[in-house]
């Protein structure tokens, strides 16, 4: 197995596909800093590791692969802890509550999920919003990133999307406000969203964990929590 110390000075390597707002974003200015809840706790993370950060901003489909390969340290992209996923990485422990729910601009006509039959739905390649879809066999468009998604349903090209409730929220909370409803889907459960790490580095992840667990003791956690989801 890899050794924990010979990582301990170099950069810890983050993938992130930041167009997931308010988790990880960028300024449409290129040379914006990762903005954005998981961009702000990873760093608080790194931080009590003694660590600095290399960014990469990649597709959300190539971040488990770039895991596996070892050619990153660790995934901070709202992901969600699926048991496929666990298969192939190792989760950190949850940072965030989430679930499915639609996205879908006022008077689009749509209320309930049973409404987007016959319809194309937007969503983003890799998720688990573009799984619950194929699942039940509505018909989607797949975008790389999750704002090219949301995009398509300010230009019309669709009348809904499903995504994660906290970016729903908070997209209704700010550009989408009076513009946008996000309805419930019953049959969707509640899911966690938590760092990725390679199958073989357990001891990244004790580190990882041990960090957010003394974020979460001294309020450094709660401050940024209230920073992103709170105003
Ligand atoms: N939570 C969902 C999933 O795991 C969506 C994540 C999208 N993340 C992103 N950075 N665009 O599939």
């Amino acid at each position: 197995s890899k050794t924990a110390e010979a990582d301990q000075n170099k950069p810890l390597r983050v993938a992130t596909n930041a167009t997931f707002v308010p988790f990880e974003f960028k300024d449409n200015d290129q040379s914006s800093e990762y903005k954005g809840f998981e961009m702000d706790l990873i760093r608080a993370i790194a931080k009590e590791m003694g660590r600095t950060i290399e960014y990469n901003n990649i597709p959300f489909s190539g971040i488990i692969p770039i895991i596996q390969q070892g050619d990153m340290d660790i995934a901070a992209a709202g992901m969600t802890m699926t048991k496929d996923r666990a298969s192939k990485v190792l989760f950190s422990a949850p940072f965030y509550e989430s679930k499915l729910v639609i996205l879908t601009p006022k008077n689009s006509g749509i209320q309930s999920i049973n409404d987007l039959k016959g319809k194309t739905i937007a969503v983003q390649l890799g998720t688990t919003g573009a799984d619950y879809a194929e699942a039940k066999g509505i018909a989607n468009k797949q975008f790389d990133s999750n704002a090219e998604a949301i995009m398509e349903l300010q230009v019309g090209g669709s009348p809904a999307a499903i995504i994660d409730k906290p970016v729903a929220d908070y997209f209704v909370s700010q550009d989408g406000k009076g513009k946008f409803d996000v309805i419930p889907i019953p049959d969707t459960k509640s899911e966690y969203l938590a760092f990725a790490m390679n199958k073989k580095d357990t001891e990244l992840q004790k580190q990882v964990n041990a960090a957010m667990a003394k974020l979460k003791e001294n309020g450094e956690y709660q401050k940024i929590y209230e920073k992103w989801f709170h105003s």
